[in-house]
């Protein structure tokens, strides 16, 4: 947080339905103080209906950014004067950033999760990655694996016509037979013995429920790195069953970083460094 605010103070902020347990503000006003930058972060609670004038206010109020959350990620691209190419792709936008005439929407959730996964050595490129979970999330991180040169992708999702859906137009999209589409609980189709696992479904998210959408030994031994993009609870069944079967696991948290510091670096036209970035996440796992 900076010390003063003044006449020269950017602001920024979050939109979104609920706010109150966000951890963005951490991230931005950390990084406010750490860069030296004039810079305030607020999270705005909006109700349905109430989008587009705050959108437009925020505009008319010389905000400089803003991110988007649940539940307006998609809803946000009608208010927008433009959309970068990667997030009208993914049909989601999570930050906005000032540009004349209106606010430009950009999806730093996937860059984030790439940003993360390359701090932590992961990589996409050469690999065989499963990805569990076919809604919005999974669709964004099956496209970015495509983009990034994974060898082979599965998709296993409850509802096997969603994953067929989404496998289809990947591989439209790439023009090439890249990504299978299997049921939940049909990963004995799966060739490969040594795989990235992504955790891109809802399951897991209640902290008293401790679920993991597969957890049979089976799936789990074929799994050498496994992501839950989860960060709460800091770790989830399907983070504790890949270790069991002595794979490593990561949950969201570098994701969730990563997407606050490209939005940052977006508004400010700044790099963030990586010592930044590890500082800043040390405060986020308090
Ligand atoms: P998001 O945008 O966060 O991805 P979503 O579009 O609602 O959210 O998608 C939720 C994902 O979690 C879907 O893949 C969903 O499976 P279905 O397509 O079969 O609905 C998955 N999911 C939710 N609850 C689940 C459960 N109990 N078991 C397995 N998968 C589940």
């Amino acid at each position: 947080m900076i010390d003063q605010i003044n006449g020269m103070t950017r602001t920024c902020g979050l939109i979104g339905n609920p706010v109150e347990h966000t951890l963005s503000p951490v991230i931005h006003n950390s990084l406010a103080s750490r860069t030296g930058i004039n810079l305030v972060y607020v999270p705005f609670h909006v109700e349905e209906g109430g989008l587009e004038n705050a959108v437009k206010g925020a505009y008319d109020l010389n905000i400089l950014g803003m991110n988007v959350t649940v539940p307006y990620k998609t809803k946000v691209m009608e208010y927008l004067a433009e959309i970068d190419d990667d997030a009208r792709r993914i049909g989601a936008v999570n930050t906005l950033v000032r540009v004349p005439g209106g606010y430009k929407g950009y999806n730093t959730d996937l860059s984030g999760l790439y940003r993360g996964m390359v701090s932590d050595g992961i990589r996409i490129e050469g690999e065989t990655v499963i990805i569990l979970g076919a809604g919005g999330a999974g669709k964004a991180v099956a496209s970015l694996c495509a983009a990034k040169g994974a060898k082979k992708i599965y998709i296993l999702n409850r509802s096997l016509d969603k994953a067929e859906e989404l496998a289809c137009s990947i591989n439209r999209e790439f023009g090439r037979d890249i990504v299978i589409a299997l049921g939940i609980s049909e990963y004995g189709r799966i060739e490969e013995d040594s795989c990235l696992a992504i955790q891109t479904t809802s399951v897991g998210l209640h902290p008293d429920v401790d679920v993991s959408p597969v957890d049979d030994r089976d799936f789990f031994e074929k799994i050498h790195t496994g992501i839950d993009i989860i960060y709460k609870p800091a770790e989830t069944k399907f983070m504790k069953l890949v270790k069991v079967h002595g794979g490593n696991a990561y949950n969201g948290l570098k994701m969730l970083l990563y997407q606050g510091i490209i939005a940052y670096e977006l508004w400010n036209r700044v790099e963030v460094d990586e010592n930044t970035a590890g500082w800043i996440y040390s405060l986020l796992k308090e």
